[in-house]
């Protein structure tokens, strides 16, 4: 098996970490299993007994061990409060902890045997790899087979109040949203499986709607429930980086490979800062209207003012720099993929955050509006469908059809109409706006781990920064029978880790109790660097060794005489 690219220590460090981890999941399996099968009176008074004894010697060794360093100092007191942590116990392999977190355990190794399928995908040629191909007729006859199907197993009436009027349906309710990031992604999804080069700025337009949903989602959320622990915000990290956090160890890539990761943490956290400001006035409108005006000068400082957004971002520039390994391309600066990305979207997010401040204000009239008398109604609705229609065509002809380098300097101040007119005409009925198809609900919610694991169990990227410019192959020459497996492998897997980036969300990222949660984050930081340095002096001591070996014999050689 041919492995490509380097091996770093970061991969290193996730072989240490994961091993551990997985051999405890089996004992505690095996604990599980024995404490369930064997007769409990006789076993408890036996085995207790003799494992108490055992975990006393093992941890009086483990704290002799550890002071026998020259750490005679470390006071009886901060022994035993480290002798109970979780991260001791976990180390001593204490039985009652591994029983008692034998789920967190599983979840953990799932996770890591995942990343390795995610490793053995790209990075060898255990499978193989072909080529991408479009044709408009396959690629239009594929997504409308999916809204048939989903049209007729998954079409679904909402009954949802509105928790604002108490009346009728939300306009623009989760489940609404959700299937709208669901229709997106799929066609998002196909345009790079397909490479359907034709439909370049549609995806634009679908990043700029999810960056609105951002922007319009945080907004509501911090606005209405006024949340903004410490807790609440180390679980919304959690949730948009975790995954793409070891992803990127794993496959040795940039965090600007995944430039959806970085564009909607930088935009939850201008969300975030623009209400956790001053959050005491939030109620007041003007106090509202400067934040919103400040949003719009920071993003016009930076972005459109030259060299500000050098300026700013240089110091950045090892977490968000990407170079294409492809040589055409490998000659813009490091930044210039962060800049294009982020710019593209700058003000969107605004726009999503006015939306979502006056959504009370338009369910209030749209409530009003339902109960007026129907030649009215009808007359009003009529209007404003016909409105978005005209418009939303205008936009299409003159903006849409443009060329992609051209469509994409107008896009930033233009990307707003489409997202309202399809806003309006997605509600322009009472009956309308509660239906929705759940299928693609259901895809809108996994978007982020189907966004991130594509490039690797779907299509192929091969070496560390590339592009995803291969298919995934593991029923040669059959490409229709391939792109089923491997995409039902790839859903499902996507899936799966959304679950477990939950679960371990739950397990690590307490809400409440910061406490624990420094607690964690300290050892986290502890055992990664620790891991680390291992790995690290691992990787280069035998490099070295090999160096200085090989100058020597050079050496000899050529020595003169
Ligand atoms: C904030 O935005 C991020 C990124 O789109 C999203 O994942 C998260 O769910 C949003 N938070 C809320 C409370 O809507
Ligand atoms: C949303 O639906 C309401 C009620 O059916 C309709 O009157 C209104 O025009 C729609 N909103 C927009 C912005 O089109």
């Amino acid at each position: 098996m041919l492995i490509v690219g380097p091996i770093t220590p970061g991969q290193v460090s996730f072989l240490l970490g994961t091993i551990p981890v997985i051999a405890a999941w089996i004992y505690s399996e095996y604990l599980e299993y024995y404490k369930n099968v064997a007769p409990p009176k006789v076993r408890h008074s036996d085995v207790n007994l003799v494992e108490l004894g055992n975990d006393a010697v093992k941890e009086d060794d483990r704290a002799v061990l550890l002071e026998g360093g020259g750490l005679q100092s470390a006071s009886p007191k901060s022994r035993s409060s480290f002798v109970t942590t979780p991260f001791f116990r976990f180390l001593v392999m204490e039985d009652s902890f591994l029983l008692e977190h034998r789920l967190t355990l599983r979840a953990m190794s799932e996770f890591g045997l995942l990343l390795a399928y995610f490793y053995l995908c790209d990075r060898t040629d255990f499978f193989g790899s072909s080529t991408k191909s479009y044709n408009r007729d396959l690629f239009i006859f594929l997504y409308s087979l999916l809204i048939i199907v989903s049209a007729v197993t998954s079409f679904k009436i909402h009954n949802d109040k509105s928790p604002i009027t108490g009346k009728s349906i939300l306009y623009l309710n989760r489940h609404q949203t959700e299937e709208w990031k669901g229709w997106m992604q799929v066609l998002f999804l196909m345009y790079h499986y397909f490479a359907a080069a034709e439909i370049y700025n549609a995806i634009r337009m679908f990043i700029a709607a999810y960056v609105w949903m951002t922007g319009f989602g945080n907004f509501s959320y911090y606005y209405v429930r006024k949340d903004f622990s410490l807790g609440r915000f180390a679980q919304m990290m959690w949730r948009l980086n975790f995954l793409v956090f070891f992803t990127c160890i794993i496959l040795n890539n940039s965090y600007m490979l995944y430039y959806i990761c970085p564009m909607h943490t930088l935009f939850t956290l201008m969300v975030y800062g623009a209400l956790g400001i001053l959050n005491k006035y939030n109620e007041i409108g003007s106090v509202m209207a400067v934040k919103i005006l400040a949003c719009f000068l920071v993003v016009i400082l930076v972005w459109e003012v030259p060299g500000v957004f050098e300026l700013i971002w240089s110091p950045l520039t090892f977490l968000l720099g990407y170079t294409d390994p492809n040589p055409a391309k490998s000659q813009l600066p490091r930044l210039h993929e962060w800049h294009f990305r982020s710019g593209l979207d700058r003000y969107i997010w605004i726009i999503g955050m006015i939306y979502a401040y006056y959504h009370p204000t338009v369910e209030r009239l749209m409530e009003k509006l339902e109960e007026t008398e129907a030649k009215r109604r009808i007359s009003i609705k009529t209007a404003v469908a016909l409105i978005s229609l005209v418009v939303g065509y205008m936009w299409f002809e003159y903006i849409y059809k443009l060329d992609k380098i051209t469509y994409n300097k107008f896009h930033p101040y233009t990307s707003w109409i489409p997202i309202t007119v399809y806003i309006c005409l997605r509600n322009v009925t009472q009956h309308f706006r509660s239906y929705s198809l759940t299928l693609f609900a259901w895809l809108g919610k996994i978007t982020l781990e189907t966004y991130i694991s594509q490039i690797h169990i779907w299509l192929r990227s091969g070496v560390p920064d590339g592009q995803p410019k291969l298919l995934l192959s593991l029923i040669p020459d059959y490409p229709l029978l391939n792109f089923m497996l491997t995409t039902s492998i790839y859903v499902a897997i996507s899936y799966r880790l959304f679950e477990l980036t939950n679960t371990l969300k739950t397990a690590f990222v307490p809400s409440k109790d910061n406490k624990r949660l420094t607690h964690n984050i300290v050892t986290a930081v502890a055992v990664s660097s620790v891991i680390y340095s291992l790995s690290f002096i691992f990787l280069k001591v035998p490099q070295m060794l090999v160096l200085s070996n090989a100058a020597y014999v050079t050496g000899i050689e050529s020595w003169p005489y």
